[in-house]
């Protein structure tokens, strides 16, 4: 049996005591963390989220009654233990409260632990799935609880930041109405009007403008935002926003203000100082040499779009690539050593490039000699001088060097993916990334809309409620694919950390813009009514941008898994282990709540293997 209650409370955490403290009475309540007889002493480490104390039971000092207790205890029952504070014979130099021991006089076993699922300490081989049900067990790990701490202190520091520079926290709702990030929503059936559904919302966007025609000119929310659709490594279906917006701004302001929280937030709290102000690039310059919109720029390889020096080839993997009417060509030069990629590692490139759809990647070796493999069978001698010419001179090296070159030959879309993610994998290969390193750059200058294939319309490649700039605001309507938008985002080590932009305040283009993704302006009226209706009252200029709380933390922490600063993150199928949500609800709820289902039971145990996480995207 467990003693009752009261119990006696600590007077000390487990990571508090020194050695001047020896000789106090103490109190220390917390976690076994392990319980060992040595030739007749019981030591028991005692632990919370503080640290660990070593306690000794001395068959000498406590009866026999609690001695064996001592000697019994299982690890992570908690317990109280009262004793003095003695300077240890053989300290213990790894942990802060290695000098000293407690010298117990009595013991209070608060509950017992079952045996655990999985180990706290040491290798831990238990199972993902294992984990993840029993996370509070997990959460207890100091490496998992460093994560979560430091989360807290940069929440903190965050609203402290914003708030000292006049921003009000405001809370929006989370039952509220579609907002258009792109991804799926979650919804929530009422009870109250049948066949009605709340949508949680994919960003308070639409509330943080309404505020601005309110009035509240500076706005920042620690805000939950929930997004149906396919998890990566840095992605959660909820997850949390420092959203921000201001009205009366431009870039120029807002920039400024946010570069110095986010280079606040790494010298704080990575010990980085990040040089300012942030480059910035423009979109089509990132896609250009880094074929994505959010480079990893801790290194260079730049790549460099070639079609003009092939034009008019016979060589057919580049003719069909230019016969395309979106194709293009695309080339990646790695100077130095032509034999600084085993055939093996270069296998693997082609068949990154095979993954996203090209029929592999031209490569060869170049010497002094010439060029081996597709890109010498491919290329003449003059197009190759001028390929590597063209990278010398973007990338800074000799043109005149030997190394590698690969060239990628298909739809725009395709290669861009492939050759940005051959980028990474080259730098992995090579070891080209610093550890340590941070590169933060600004992104601008986006395009307004993306041609949707599948649905043949344009959509917003940010949100509809995006501001074209001022001099391609009357091309909305004519030229869809040729406006600009002040748009940005911030990214760091090839994340995007967060997106905004300028926002539409005119209602007229509002209307335009709605009209130009194909939405009538009945669905604009029943989608957006009141933000338009709003926008008719006095709208001041405004923008704002929100950033990804986790994957900030997640970068200060130096992990690449989001979910490892998350307390409770779910799985890559959108579940939590630990709960077991989603789960079925009974028949009398359906009905209530007016739905029936079509759908069977839910498989047996929806907890397998494969609802866990990905490695990556
Ligand atoms: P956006 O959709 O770009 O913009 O989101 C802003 C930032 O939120 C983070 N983020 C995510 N983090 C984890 N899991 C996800 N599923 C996820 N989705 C997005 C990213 C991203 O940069 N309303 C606009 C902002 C604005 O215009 O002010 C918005 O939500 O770090």
């Amino acid at each position: 049996m467990t003693s009752a209650a009261p119990f006696w409370t600590r007077t000390h955490s487990c990571g508090e005591l020194r050695e001047g403290d020896a000789g106090s009475d103490v109190v220390l309540n917390g976690w076994v963390e392990r319980a060992r007889n040595l030739g007749g002493l019981v030591f028991v480490d005692v632990r919370d989220r503080y640290g660990l104390t070593q306690v000794l039971f001395d068959p000498e000092s406590v009866d026999a009654g609690t001695y064996d207790t001592a000697g019994g205890l299982r690890a992570e029952s908690v317990i109280a233990v009262a004793g003095q504070v003695g300077v240890r014979q053989q300290p213990n130099d790894r942990i802060p409260t290695g000098q000293i021991e407690i010298m117990a006089s009595r013991l209070q076993v608060l509950t017992r632990s079952e045996p655990l699922p999985i180990a706290l300490s040491g290798k831990n081989e238990a199972s993902e799935e294992l984990k993840l049900k029993h996370r509070y067990l997990e959460l207890r790990q100091a490496s998992l609880q460093k994560k979560i701490l430091l989360r807290h202190r940069v929440t903190m520091a965050t609203r402290n930041y914003f708030d000292e520079h006049g921003f009000v926290d405001v809370e929006t709702p989370i039952l509220t109405k579609s907002t258009p990030e792109g991804a799926r929503d979650y919804l929530v059936p009422s009870r109250v009007h049948p066949g009605s559904f709340f949508a949680l919302p994919q960003s308070p966007q639409l509330f943080k403008q309404i505020l601005m025609i309110a009035g509240y000119d500076k706005y920042m929310q620690i805000a939950r935002c929930f997004r149906d659709e396919d998890l990566r490594a840095d992605r959660q279906p909820e997850f949390t926003q420092v959203d921000i917006e201001m009205a009366f701004v431009t870039k120029d302001i807002l920039f400024p203000l946010l570069e110095r929280w986010v280079a606040g937030l790494w010298k704080e709290f990575a010990g980085v100082e990040v040089p300012l102000p942030l480059p910035q690039i423009r979109y089509a310059d990132a896609m250009e040499e880094y074929g994505i919109d959010r480079p990893d720029l801790r290194f260079g390889l730049k790549l460099a779009t070639v079609s003009d020096i092939v034009e008019g080839t016979d060589a057919a993997p580049l003719a069909n690539a230019l016969a395309l009417e979106d194709g293009t060509i695309k080339a990646l030069f790695l100077p130095g050593d032509p034999g600084q990629l085993s055939r093996k590692k270069l296998d693997k490139l082609t068949e990154i490039a095979r993954q996203f759809g090209l029929g592999g990647l031209l490569w060869g070796k170049v010497t002094a000699d010439g060029a081996s493999g597709a890109a010498g069978k491919f290329l003449s001698e003059e197009q190759r001088g001028a390929i590597i010419g063209r990278l010398a001179e973007r990338n800074g090296f000799d043109p005149g060097s030997t190394g590698i070159l690969m060239v990628s030959a298909g739809r725009v879309g395709q290669v861009n993916d492939a050759l940005s993610r051959i980028r990474l994998a080259v730098a992995s290969d090579l070891e080209l990334v610093e550890e340590g390193a941070f590169a933060f750059a600004w992104v601008v200058d986006f395009p307004a809309f993306g041609w949707n294939e599948d649905e043949e319309r344009w959509d917003p490649l940010h949100h509809p409620f995006t501001s074209p700039i001022p001099e391609h605001m009357d091309r909305v309507a004519s030229d869809p694919g040729g406006v600009l938008t002040d748009a940005y985002d911030m990214i760091c080590n090839g994340y995007e950390l967060g997106g905004g932009s300028i926002r539409i305040h005119d209602p007229a283009v509002q209307s335009a813009v709605f009209e130009a993704i194909g939405l009538t302006e009945e669905e604009a009226r029943t989608k957006f009514g009141f933000l338009l209706d709003a926008l008719s009252y006095g709208a001041p200029p405004h923008g704002g941008i929100a950033f990804g709380l986790d994957r900030i933390v997640m970068l200060l922490a130096g992990t690449e898994a989001i979910r490892e600063v998350i307390a409770f993150p779910k799985t890559q199928r959108a579940s939590c282990l630990m709960t077991e949500a989603p789960s079925g609800v009974d028949a009398a709820q359906m009905a209530e709540l007016h739905l029936s289902s079509t759908a069977g039971e839910p498989p047996e145990g929806a907890s397998r293997l494969d609802l866990l996480f990905p490695d990556d995207a």
